[in-house]
């Protein structure tokens, strides 16, 4: 059956760049002769039908915008079999034949879901963790490192007046890209990620006492979420160093603001081709992103693939870090 209308949701935590996706999505159907409805809230505005028609202007100057037009929730009644048939009830009453889901894992478990239950639906990875394994980079995965460099780089400079330590908590729910890249990037002294067991001793002390033994006077010490105790180890550092610390949790200003270049870019190209994988009359499929180039994986088989920290990066940025 050929396709004449699609839905777009976003849901989950947002994150920046949704918007120029779900552009993507309404534009490239539009042009393409079908019908689109956005769908407000995530998952639970398809239970409840608060469903709207779109058109060209309706995602006119958003590309730039941070968030999502569409809003955002995370839906546990979709989780529920009678949530799911008031779902698909909606989606019937509305004639959509298919769906664009962008958000994270949880998102896509939602989307096959449906699919299992003869519903097609795409999956479009928008999150700043980046813990899609299938995908390189997730939408306003750029934009969080972005923000949390130049968070990170004010905090240096008042770390640096007062020759003190800060002990800085990114997000990344339980994976450590922000902290590694952003680490890297702000020449943290350490970098502590849940997916790699630490020594508190050796690897965040040790290592400030032999930097300040070269002469260096101020030292940031980046910890995932994944992590966490970032007060409590400022604590720490205070007391055994005794080199003043402080505690930040930069919180959810990483999941605002305006979409990087990147970030635009990468939802376009995502949106843009989930539209065509519903033409081609496929179904649950993940929009990926690997070696610069969009591909597609069956939403099962991404949800399983595992993915890897480069450890090899986190050596490096150990190593360049003193
Ligand atoms: O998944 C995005 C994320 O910001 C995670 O990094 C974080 O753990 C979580 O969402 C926070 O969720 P909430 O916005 O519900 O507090």
């Amino acid at each position: 059956m050929a396709i004449k209308k699609i839905g777009v949701l976003t849901s989950g935590g947002d994150a920046p760049g949704m918007n120029a996706a779900v552009r993507a999505v309404v534009r490239t159907a539009l042009n393409r002769g079908l019908q689109v409805v956005g769908i407000y809230g995530g998952y639970d505005g398809l239970i409840t039908g608060d469903i709207r028609e779109m058109n060209l202007r309706s995602v006119a100057n958003i590309i730039n915008r941070g968030g999502t037009i569409l809003g955002s929730a995370r839906s546990p009644e979709f989780r529920t079999e009678e949530g799911m048939q008031k779902a698909i009830k909606q989606c019937l009453s509305h004639e959509i034949d298919g769906l664009v889901v962008i958000g994270g894992d949880g998102s896509f478990r939602g989307a096959q879901d449906m699919t299992r239950r003869g519903f097609p639906c795409i999956g479009i990875p928008g999150t700043i963790d980046n813990d899609i394994s299938c995908c390189e980079h997730t939408i306003g995965y750029d934009t969080a490192l972005n923000t949390c460099m130049e968070l990170c780089d004010k905090l240096r400079d008042t770390m640096q007046s007062h020759g003190r330590c800060s002990v800085v908590e990114v997000m990344g729910r339980h994976a450590g890209y922000i902290a590694l890249n952003v680490g890297i990037a702000i020449g943290a002294t350490s970098i502590l990620l849940p997916e790699i067991a630490f020594d508190f001793q050796k690897d965040v002390i040790d290592r400030m006492e032999e930097a300040k033994s070269t002469g260096k006077n101020d030292f940031i010490v980046v910890v995932a979420e994944g992590v966490g105790h970032a007060e409590e180890m400022a604590k720490q550092i205070q007391e055994i160093t005794g080199i003043e610390t402080r505690a930040t949790i930069l919180g959810h200003v990483q999941r605002g603001g305006t979409p990087t270049l990147f970030d635009r870019v990468l939802a376009s190209r995502m949106g843009a081709r989930a539209v065509e994988l519903l033409i081609e009359g496929k179904s649950n499929r993940v929009v990926a992103e690997q070696v610069g180039r969009i591909v597609d994986f069956d939403i099962e088989q991404a949800l399983s693939m595992k993915k890897t920290l480069d450890m090899d990066l986190y050596r490096m940025a150990l190593e360049i870090s003193m």
